[in-house]
């Protein structure tokens, strides 16, 4: 990797305590690039108005950008058409909205929602709150030891079971373990009973090509934050045929085309899911974001390129620890079927979150604070993954995660500041 990607983000070149920020918590959020706070700067400097409702100048520009922004997201993704994205806060809000609405009205008792012991919270809790409402059931796709969502387990379920299957919700790639899920594969087994397929592609947008037609999900989230745009935007991806049918999530302004004392009547697609003033310049700068990522990773040479530089970086990271017994990773050690993210515990350290006292391990958040001082920023405890660690008796982990932008330097900085730290336990 040469540094003309690097150097586009300026929060890289500020110093933590006068070392050089080495930041590997990409998985949690991504730094921006100078692209990205330019168009920031130029909605507010240039075209700041609220959209759908005026026809001033400045309404009619955000309001054109702001369409303009969901047809990007709309190729990105290979959808249909603009109507497909909805516009949310961020992945949770998208989940949400459809547990809420699909759920709600496609769900009762005695039916089965299946999700996958490797799911973020935002895709268990949820349907837990919905199902204390309906009572269906939720059951778990387990993961086989090598860190496998086990498809034999949902193939026979999906044989068992049937049409009382009316939804599955899968993670594409986990924020814990970095496996790549056979999204395509999962959705193909719901279709067979009929359900729903929603993929969580948080952690896949920005490492992978994601094709919903190719995927053939009925429904795709993802934020944002995580491929280099700003807070307060996620999308929602549904094929129109279903998203035309789906109830309203929120009502208010813009999600209706009228109002009277006797009802109302929906606006079109994907507006009547917006409801409110959204978050205008984090969709419209969403856009000139993915417009920034594609154009970047072109330059590269395609996707292609950027899996083997991520994966340089991982076996960078791996091999930094080969043969060190205190050195515990979670999930595939081959450095090849890891995306993005590289969880670990240390042996006689314990993380934030972990439920057991720590008098015989000393407290492994220590040693995040400590390596963080010399400008490392990585993650600790249980990544919103708690029931992924609880299948395999695992307590909190530390997590370093890569964005587009690390390089080797990075990871040995990383690598040698961790062994410090824990041979001196700091
Ligand atoms: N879900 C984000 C993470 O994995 C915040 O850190």
């Amino acid at each position: 990797m040469n540094n003309t990607i690097r150097d586009q983000f300026p929060i890289l070149k500020t110093k933590i305590n006068g070392n050089s920020i080495v930041y590997l918590d990409n998985a949690a959020t991504t730094q921006k690039p100078q692209f990205v706070l330019d168009a920031i700067n130029d909605y507010y400097t240039k075209y700041n108005a609220n959209i759908h409702r005026s026809s001033h100048v400045l309404a009619k520009e955000a309001t054109e950008r702001w369409k303009n922004a969901h047809q990007i997201v709309a190729d990105f993704l290979n959808a249909d058409s603009y109507k497909e994205i909805v516009f949310t806060r961020n992945t949770t809000e998208g989940l949400n909205l459809l547990v809420n609405t699909y759920g709600k009205a496609n769900l009762s008792k005695g039916d089965i929602v299946v999700i996958s012991e490797m799911e973020h919270h935002s895709n268990i809790v949820p349907w837990m709150i919905l199902q204390k409402e309906i009572g269906f059931e939720i059951r778990y796709i387990p993961v086989n030891e090598d860190f496998d969502l086990d498809l034999n387990w949902l193939e026979e379920e999906i044989k068992k079971e049937g049409e009382r299957i009316k939804i599955v919700s899968v993670v594409h790639i986990s924020n814990v373990l970095g496996t790549l899920n056979p999204v395509k594969k999962i959705v193909e087994l719901a279709h067979r009973v009929g359900a729903f397929a929603i993929v969580d592609a948080a952690q896949s947008v920005q490492h992978i090509k994601v094709d919903v037609k190719d995927i053939d999900c009925d429904a795709l989230v993802f934020s944002s934050h995580k491929i280099y745009g700003p807070t307060g935007n996620g999308v929602l991806y549904c094929k129109e045929n279903i998203l035309e049918k789906l109830p309203p999530y929120m009502g208010g302004g813009e999600m209706i085309l009228s109002v009277s004392k006797d009802g109302f009547e929906m606006n079109d697609l994907p507006w009547r899911f917006e409801a409110g003033t959204p978050d205008i310049e984090s969709g419209i700068v969403l856009g000139e974001t993915i417009k920034w990522f594609t154009k970047t990773v072109d330059e590269m040479g395609g996707f292609e390129k950027l899996i083997e530089h991520e994966r340089s970086l991982m076996k960078e990271l791996l091999d930094s620890f080969d043969g060190i017994d205190w050195f515990k990773p979670f999930g595939k050690i081959d450095y090849n079927d890891r995306y993005g993210v590289l969880t670990f515990n240390i042996e006689g350290f314990s993380f934030k979150g972990c439920k057991e006292k720590r008098q015989e391990n000393q407290e492994g958040d220590g040693i995040v604070e400590h390596i963080s001082k010399k400008g490392i920023c990585v993650r600790e405890g249980f990544h919103c993954a708690e029931p992924l660690h609880d299948a395999f008796n695992v307590g909190p982990t530390m997590r370093a995660s890569f964005g587009i932008y690390n390089n080797i330097e990075d990871v040995k900085t990383f690598a040698k500041s961790l062994k410090e730290a824990v041979l001196s336990t700091y």
